[in-house]
């Protein structure tokens, strides 16, 4: 599949784009800075599209099959960012994926999104990811919503907790097993229409996702 990586130069992202490259599929990858493609290229992209969330974006979905939304404001910024990008960068992205025809769309969410009162650091940003999540479940599109719990640079485990809500709390996951999942739900259609939490576990990722 020719799939645009909306955020590639992400640190999820850049990984996804790997691992698409390597499970044979096309990505495209989205980012807002020419200087960003070289790197994308050497991961695996085959192409490359200049575009800003906060922008026009239609272009950038040209011959695309599947979108992947991993772009994000960052805690680095204010609310008025989270809005602009997490929030309506994302219905925006969802909004386009569906005029031009796109059906398939994967989600980089959040764990935390189902109840975000149960947040005070970052209930803004959870509203914000909960509220595009909603959005793109109402939507006509063939999506999978992945949450993760906080993120780690470590190296990938292959083995992860997946539940529709995970009762833990404070647990993490790594970036590397995140592009697994992400890459590996993109044509099982199993996992379309459904939301689902990830952590590090036990199972082997392949086993967790056949199991969604
Ligand atoms: N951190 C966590 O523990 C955690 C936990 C659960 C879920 N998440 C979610 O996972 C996402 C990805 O995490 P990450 O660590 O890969 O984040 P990251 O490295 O900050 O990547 C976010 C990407 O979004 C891009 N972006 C920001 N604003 C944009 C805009 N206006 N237009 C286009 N692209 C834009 C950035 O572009 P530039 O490279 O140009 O800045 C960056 O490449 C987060 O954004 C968050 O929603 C994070």
């Amino acid at each position: 599949m020719r799939v645009l990586v909306v955020g590639a130069n992400g640190q999820v992202a850049r990984l996804t784009v790997r691992e698409l490259a390597e499970r044979g599929h096309e990505p495209v990858a989205m980012v807002r800075n020419e200087n960003q493609g070289e790197g994308l290229k050497r991961l695996g992209a085959k192409k490359i599209v200049i575009a800003d969330l906060e922008a026009d974006i239609t272009h950038a979905f040209k011959d695309v099959d599947a979108v992947i939304f991993a772009a994000g404001s960052g805690g680095k910024t204010g609310a008025d960012k989270t809005i602009l990008v997490d929030l309506w960068g994302a219905m925006k992205t969802v909004d386009t994926a569906m005029n031009k025809g796109i059906k398939r769309f994967v989600m980089l969410s959040s764990m935390g999104t189902v109840d975000p009162d149960k947040s005070d650091r970052i209930r803004h940003y959870l509203v914000a990811k909960k509220v595009a999540d909603d959005y793109l479940k109402n939507s006509s599109l063939s999506y999978t919503i992945v949450r993760p719990g906080s993120l780690t640079t470590d190296e990938a485990k292959g083995l992860i907790k997946l539940e529709e809500e995970i009762q833990v709390r404070d647990n993490t996951i790594t970036r590397e097993d995140v592009a697994k999942v992400l890459a590996g739900v993109l044509d099982r259609k199993n996992t379309y229409q459904k939301t689902f939490e990830i952590l590090n576990g036990s199972m082997p990722i392949d086993e967790a996702l056949d199991s969604v």
